[in-house]
């Protein structure tokens, strides 16, 4: 077991979305000494930036958030970019912590690095098993390198790096923004307008049929730190929350909490994504004793509340 209280902690992505609620439970853990390396000042995709971070901050412990990330559309658009940014950060920075001799890295996958068609709920061993889906295959094996990295240098050099793979996250201080958001803020956005501007309907992603998991994001904070305290193996681990729900239960879901009642256009044309995606979130119960703890319906309902606050 870590204490995190007594760590000097380099957290990558600690302004974002995710990482913005990992440096809030470190502080509550007591953590004081936590260096967030924004992009602004350390682009971590250049390898004097990341030694720059390493020696301007001396971490034992990194955990690296860092990452270029978007929905569907921006996936297609960015295939490049987001396998090129992904690779190159995670690369980088774990050979840097490896030759700076941190005692601990944790490194963060995705739901998007399994196979297309994995038996559902997918299960850590059937990760290798098939080539992930298409939109989001760059992202997705991008990140997956960080477990091939983790385990190669765990039996090199003994390096204790573990790799968490979470299922698709929402919650407040989710990204808004059109261009890159993912499914849900999307949803609430397009639907929290047409009520304020009288729209009669609102055009959706696809058929409905994919089905999708959901974690809040603060759930996904404290299994990282969980994690980051307790576990030490070379084997991946999946966070998430356990259901499944179709995209149309979806929709008509946030569809009902938003007050929108008009109706509901499917735009056929643009892609479903990956057909179904659910976790087998056994192992991270077992490992590190992580359980979800906020309902869907409730989440959704925080997330909705925190839209109307900002916008
Ligand atoms: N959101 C999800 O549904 C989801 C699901 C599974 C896994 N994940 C993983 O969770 C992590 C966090 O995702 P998120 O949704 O919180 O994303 P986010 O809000 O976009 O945050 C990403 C952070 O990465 C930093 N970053 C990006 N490029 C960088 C660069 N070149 N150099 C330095 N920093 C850079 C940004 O720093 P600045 O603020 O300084 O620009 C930003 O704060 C990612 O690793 C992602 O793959 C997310």
């Amino acid at each position: 077991m870590i204490d995190l209280a007594k760590k000097r902690v380099m957290l990558t992505g600690g302004a974002g979305f995710l990482g913005s609620y990992v440096a809030e439970k470190l502080k509550a853990r007591g953590c004081k000494d936590i260096f967030i390396p924004r992009k602004a000042d350390y682009n971590l995709v250049e390898a004097d930036a990341v030694k720059r971070a390493f020696a301007d901050s001396r971490p034992d412990v990194v955990i690296h958030l860092a990452a270029k990330v978007g929905g569907i559309g921006a996936n297609r658009e960015n295939p490049g970019s987001f396998f090129y940014d992904n690779l190159m950060m995670g690369a980088q920075l774990m050979e840097q912590a490896r030759l700076n001799g941190v005692e601990k890295f944790v490194a963060l996958g995705t739901i998007c690095a399994y196979p297309k068609f994995a038996p559902v709920p997918f299960k850590e061993e059937d990760l290798w098993n098939g080539y992930p889906e298409e939109t989001n295959a760059p992202y997705g094996l991008a990140k997956k390198m960080l477990l091939v990295q983790s385990q190669a240098y765990r039996q090199q050099y003994g390096f204790n790096s573990i790799y968490l793979l979470p299922v698709n996250l929402y919650g407040p201080r989710d990204n808004f923004d059109p261009a890159s958001s993912h499914v849900i803020p999307a949803l609430i956005k397009k639907c929290v307008e047409a009520v304020s501007s009288g729209a009669k309907e609102i055009t959706v992603w696809g058929t409905g049929k994919a089905t999708r998991e959901f974690l809040y994001v603060e759930d996904c904070a404290e299994a990282i730190v969980l994690a980051t305290e307790k576990y030490n193996s070379p084997d991946p681990v999946n966070i998430g929350a356990g259901f499944e729900i179709t995209i149309k239960d979806l929709v008509e879901l946030i569809a009902k909490l938003t007050g929108f009642t008009g109706k509901l256009v499917w735009d056929s044309s643009k892609p479903d994504g990956q057909p179904r995606r659910m976790l087998d979130t056994s192992k991270a119960q077992k490992e590190f004793g992580f359980e979800s703890q906020n309902g869907f319906e409730k989440g959704l309902k925080n997330t909705i509340l925190w839209y109307k606050s900002v916008s």
